[in-house]
């Protein structure tokens, strides 16, 4: 199995419970290793740069909204195939379909303040951790 490394978002309802912590735990404990991170408060126009892919949907003003909301925790996780561990590790988009013992069972709101994000492809991963991250900030 390939060594990958994907981009993940604790989100604002996440950071505002002060979940970070037991967030990162879960990522540990499955084996990912997180080789960056940073904390920041997104602007209206990164949210919405960051999400450009879903700018046709009905939520994505809302999504945008919420992800200003409050502070963010921007990282890159490393590990044996990372992008799909990383979403086994999440759980499901939405917090009633996801599995028991996944982040956002045990912690999301709603769809929408679903505690984490994570990249869907390696493809996206690339380009999702060269929008927060410069190689020089990544240490594996
Ligand atoms: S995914 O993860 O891309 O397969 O899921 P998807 O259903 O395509 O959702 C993409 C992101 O949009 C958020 N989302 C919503 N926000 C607000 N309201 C509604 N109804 C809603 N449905 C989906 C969802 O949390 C995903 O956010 P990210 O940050 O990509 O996980």
């Amino acid at each position: 199995m390939a060594i990958e490394r994907t981009l993940s978002i604790i989100k604002p309802d996440a950071t505002r419970r002060n979940l970070t912590g037991k967030i990162n735990a879960r990522f540990e404990e499955a084996g990912l290793r997180i080789v960056a991170q940073k904390r920041l408060q997104l602007s209206r126009a990164q949210a919405e740069a960051f999400y450009a892919v879903h700018s046709e949907r009905p939520f994505f003003g809302s999504l945008c909204e919420f992800m200003t909301s409050g502070p963010v925790v921007v990282q890159v996780l490393e590990g044996e195939s990372a992008v799909a561990k990383n979403r086994e590790v999440m759980g499901a988009t939405n917090p009633a379909d996801a599995a028991p013992g996944t982040i956002r069972k045990d912690f999301a709101e709603s769809i929408e303040a679903n505690s984490a994000h994570g990249s869907d492809s390696l493809e996206n991963a690339a380009i999702e951790i060269a929008f927060f991250f410069s190689g020089i900030e990544i240490v594996g």
